[in-house]
């Protein structure tokens, strides 16, 4: 039998969520991964089989979600150290550094997965590659709108030698500006050569001013729940 890559998340994602425990306060993700987390979550509060669950989501559309499964939620303000985490990444490295935010909730996730003893990232296969920022795709940016064109150029700067490109993420026929949960927009960094050490690239890209943060998650996950044609990987920090 073929999986499909929906099929194959979603056994990532119920795989993660027998770390989940009664009692526990939890970080959930945003995206298609993390989405059937999310259901299971909600599936075993229904079942009795998890009580005394608080979740703390990462996004607007994750909120939407657990309301309408009954989860009941709250946030860092009320709950500041958070028990468990569970979200899907873009790309993992051998290291487990990852490039979040392709669904645009990279600042929520990073603030709740920051504030987690325990965060468990979920992906099939395909995520997985040598080092981030290396696959040719986007590497998200959240900037403030003011003279977003200054801050693009500006980053795009940065990167120079890696043959940085830096597109606004737009939506729609009329392309307009995508705005992420925060009111802010995206700028996505494609690069055609590796950006070297990424601590120092993430430091480089947070002091510029206009940047609100990126999709950089570094040394942050604990747990990587990989799931392929042929069965489920957990690779441990
Ligand atoms: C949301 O902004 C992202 O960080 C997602 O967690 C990430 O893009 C993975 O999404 P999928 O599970 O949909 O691939």
């Amino acid at each position: 039998v073929i999986l499909t890559q929906d099929e194959l998340k979603k056994i990532a994602a119920y795989k993660a969520v027998e770390y989940v425990e009664s009692g526990m306060v939890l970080g959930l993700g945003t995206g298609s991964t993390a989405k059937h987390a999310v259901d299971r979550i909600g599936e075993l509060l229904r079942q009795g089989k998890l009580k005394n669950i608080v979740g703390i989501p990462t996004s607007k559309k994750t909120h939407e979600q657990a309301v309408s499964l009954g989860i009941p939620l709250s946030d860092l303000d009320s709950y500041p150290v958070v028990d468990l985490a569970i979200d899907g990444a873009d790309e993992v490295d051998p290291c487990l550094n990852l490039v979040k935010g392709r669904g645009g909730s990279l600042l929520r996730e990073k603030m709740v997965e920051g504030a987690c003893k325990k965060f468990i990232v979920i992906v099939d296969e395909s995520k997985m590659v040598e080092y981030v920022g290396g696959s040719g795709l986007a590497m998200p940016v959240e900037i403030i709108p003011f003279c977003w064109k200054f801050t693009a150029s500006r980053l795009k700067k940065l990167f120079e030698d890696s043959g940085c490109v830096a597109k606004l993420r737009t939506f729609g026929e009329k392309d307009e500006p995508f705005v992420t949960d925060n009111g802010n927009y995206i700028v996505d960094l494609y690069f055609k050569k590796s950006i070297g050490d990424l601590k120092a690239a993430s430091d480089a890209i947070l002091q510029l001013a206009g940047v609100v943060e990126h999709g950089m998650f570094i040394d942050m996950a604990t747990t990587v729940i990989v799931a392929g044609e042929l069965g489920i990987t957990v690779k441990n920090k």
